[in-house]
């Protein structure tokens, strides 16, 4: 199953194994991951699953569509180019190894 390193802004690393098909906030809640809230389940309507995806693995996933982009606007933490929601963000195989980092804050 593909791994996904999820990098807190202390720098701890948590990795974890993600299905398929499954989002990267899904995966980190169910974890207990308490840097990742994910308060509106994943339908775009919360901002609170910021994640910076490392550039390395940035242009491996499909542009945001317009709605990630208009709730971008609205996250907590500093918006970056790499700025990203990740319920958004499909775990796929050739996805393994994806590293992203979370910001200090998601409200
Ligand atoms: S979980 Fe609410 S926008 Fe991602």
């Amino acid at each position: 199953m593909p791994d996904v390193h999820f990098i807190a802004d202390d720098g701890t690393e948590t990795v974890l194994d993600v299905y398929p098909g499954n989002n990267l906030m899904m995966a980190a809640v169910f974890d207990g991951i308490r840097q990742i809230e994910g308060i509106c389940g994943g339908c775009l309507s919360c901002a609170t699953c910021h994640v910076y995806v490392d550039e390395a693995w940035l242009g491996r996933l499909p542009p945001p569509s317009s709605d990630e982009l208009r709730m971008l606007d609205e996250v907590a933490a500093e918006r970056r180019p790499n700025s990203r929601l990740s319920c958004q963000i499909e775990m796929r195989e050739d996805l393994a190894g994806i590293v992203v980092r979370m910001p200090d804050r998601q409200s």
